[in-house]
């Protein structure tokens, strides 16, 4: 029964709420307003408004499809760049795409402030595969087998190598500029093994929320933190009380449903699609821990839509609980502050598989799964241990490997393989230069990070150009990537400033 929908979201970047299932069965539904297509689900189906020519000026480089000989095609990969503040020699704002239904607009990221202040060049590739920058025009990842063949750790790279050289050939005075790169969460993780691989392009690396300590096909790996025990810890940092009471409610929701109390009520109870059966708690209480994870991981300032449903959502929690008295009543206000603006979920299907996937819009799932099975296995933030607020533990098992061979045609690397192949072994990490791993207080990813110096960090020096963890209290997931907002806390613009004065440094700026 629990045979699927169990890895957490781990968001923009990583949002991966499920691993792919064998029956992958449409989950599109009517919703209130028609038969709304899901975004996420169906590729390329843009959840909000995406930008358009009058956001901002898109441009297309011709990429190679691939970059080892293997297919002599090209295809079109969309960026977007501002050359307004630059001086020549300036350096270079390279903001790697994530894995988004369509990419945004480059003055929607800290590289224009950044730029502006050091006489620099924002710019944004997106990722190829995602958007519109998909070669042959591929759509299904479950079909396509040969077209996604290409979508490749070291062709991802490659793109970003090759566009950069075009670029300082084609902007006037670029030729010397030196390239920061900078990208949060799965793009956290791309920029740590840029600076890492290709130090030669990249001069250095601002990553924000960088699962690079997670990269592991094994759910029970334990030498990091641990995810959900992060994740327990920011609610129980914001409220004890509250804390206690979403326990409590999950605690007499298990005991409603395996006693078989009352189930007809309680569909309509939690809007839930369907009358549970007594063995159905460990599904549903996945959707709960998705949600609970949701609104503290983007807690952002303002409302964010594609990424957020609420501005301050783990605030909004902690408000139900104190003015709820109903447990069960605490649990369906939770669900539904997330699910209600969304628009497009009538119901609460959590026996079908992959039904989450939409409910952090922005995230093209279908792609992103495909990369998580293939280079980026993140199996080990679904790992559910005993004694958090969200229940029992639930533990995943290790489907993730054998979905992604019966589904998407690929077997996935072990840790050791891919942090050797691409240089990010805890050794590699240590002696690293010019990466920052930015951290924030309530984003789980802070777990599974480069987050220990001295372990998968290095220890701190007086050479500011060794790598160093950023930690930043009051910040949610990459929330300093955002370009500033009236809305930006304190702590949020200070981790700015520090990225930005860290990065004169490793330009050399005021050598002596
Ligand atoms: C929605 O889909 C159902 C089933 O495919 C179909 O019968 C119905 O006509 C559709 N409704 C609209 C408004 O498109
Ligand atoms: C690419 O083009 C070169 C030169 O025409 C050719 O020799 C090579 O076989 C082609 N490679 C592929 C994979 O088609
Ligand atoms: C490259 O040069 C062409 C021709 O001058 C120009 O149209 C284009 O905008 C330039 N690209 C960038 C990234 O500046
Ligand atoms: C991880 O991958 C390795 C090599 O493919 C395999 O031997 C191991 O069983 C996998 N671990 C899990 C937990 O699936
Ligand atoms: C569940 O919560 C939603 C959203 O707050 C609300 O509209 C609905 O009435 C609640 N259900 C019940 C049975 O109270
Ligand atoms: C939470 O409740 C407090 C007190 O009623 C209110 O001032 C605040 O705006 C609420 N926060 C959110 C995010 O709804
Ligand atoms: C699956 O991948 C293998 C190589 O990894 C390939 O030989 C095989 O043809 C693929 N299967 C399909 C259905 O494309
Ligand atoms: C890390 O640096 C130490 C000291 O310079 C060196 O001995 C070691 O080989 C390096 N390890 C890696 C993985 O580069
Ligand atoms: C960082 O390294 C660069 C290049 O070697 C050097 O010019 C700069 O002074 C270093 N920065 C600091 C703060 O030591």
């Amino acid at each position: 029964m629990r045979s699927s929908i169990f890895l957490p979201v781990l968001s923009l970047a990583l949002g991966c709420s499920a691993a792919p299932h064998e029956s992958h069965q449409s989950i599109a539904r009517q919703a209130s307003t028609g038969n709304a297509s899901i975004p996420g689900i169906t590729p390329n189906q843009a959840p909000a408004v995406p930008p358009n020519q009058n956001d901002c000026h898109f441009q297309y480089y011709t990429q190679a499809i691939d970059h080892f000989g293997q297919h002599n095609g090209t295809f079109q990969q969309k960026y977007n760049i501002i050359t307004d503040y630059f001086k020549p020699g300036g350096p270079i704002f390279f903001y790697q795409g994530e894995e988004q239904i369509y990419l945004d607009c480059v003055d929607t990221s800290i590289a224009v402030s950044w730029a502006q202040q050091t006489n620099g060049i924002a710019v944004v590739l997106e990722h190829r595969y995602f958007g519109e920058s998909a070669p042959f025009g591929a759509t299904d990842p479950t079909k396509q087998f040969e077209e996604y063949s290409y979508l490749t750790l070291d062709n991802v790279m490659a793109d970003g190598v090759a566009f950069l050289d075009y670029l300082k050939k084609n902007v006037t005075g670029a030729t010397d500029s030196k390239v920061i790169v900078f990208s949060g969460s799965y793009g956290g993780f791309l920029s740590t093994v840029y600076r890492q691989n290709h130090p030669e392009a990249i001069w250095g690396a601002i990553a924000s929320a960088p699962p690079a300590n997670a990269i592991t096909n094994n759910s029970k790996a334990q030498d990091y933190y641990n995810w959900n025990i992060w994740l327990n810890n920011v609610y129980q940092d914001r409220s004890a009380e509250a804390s206690s009471k979403i326990k409590n409610a999950v605690s007499v929701l298990e005991q409603r449903i395996t006693s078989g109390t009352d189930l007809t009520s309680l569909k309509s109870e939690l809007g839930l699609c369907n009358v549970p059966t007594t063995t159905d708690f460990p599904l549903i209480q996945v959707w709960i821990q998705n949600i609970l994870n949701y609104a503290a991981e983007f807690n952002y300032a303002t409302l964010r839509p594609g990424r957020a449903s609420a501005a301050l959502p783990l605030e909004v929690v902690v408000n139900i609980t104190q003015t709820q008295t109903d447990p069960i009543q605490i649990l369906n206000e939770t669900l539904w502050m997330w699910f209600e603006p969304l628009g497009y979920y009538p119901c609460i299907d959590y026996k079908t598989n992959n039904a989450l996937w939409p409910s952090v819009a922005l995230i093209q799932q279908g792609v992103f799964q495909l990369v998580t099975c293939k280079y980026f296995p993140e199996s080990s933030i679904s790992d559910w241990p005993h004694g958090t607020i969200f229940g029992p533990a639930a533990n995943p098992g290790a489907i993730y490997e054998s979905s992604c061979d019966a589904l998407l045609n690929v077997s996935t690397p072990t840790m050791a393989e891919l942090q050797t192949k691409y240089k990010y072994t805890p050794e590699d990490l240590q002696n690293s230069t010019r990466i920052i791993w930015s951290l924030g207080q309530y984003d789980p990813t802070s777990a599974v990070s480069p987050n220990q110096p001295g372990i998968n960090a290095p220890i701190m020096t007086t050479d500011r150009n060794v790598s160093r963890i950023l930690y930043t209290s009051n910040m949610a997931h990459r929330e300093d990537l955002f370009a500033p907002d009236p809305s930006d806390r304190d702590t949020v613009i200070q981790a700015r400033a520090i990225e930005l004065e860290s990065i004169k440094g490793w330009l050399g700026w005021y050598d002596l």
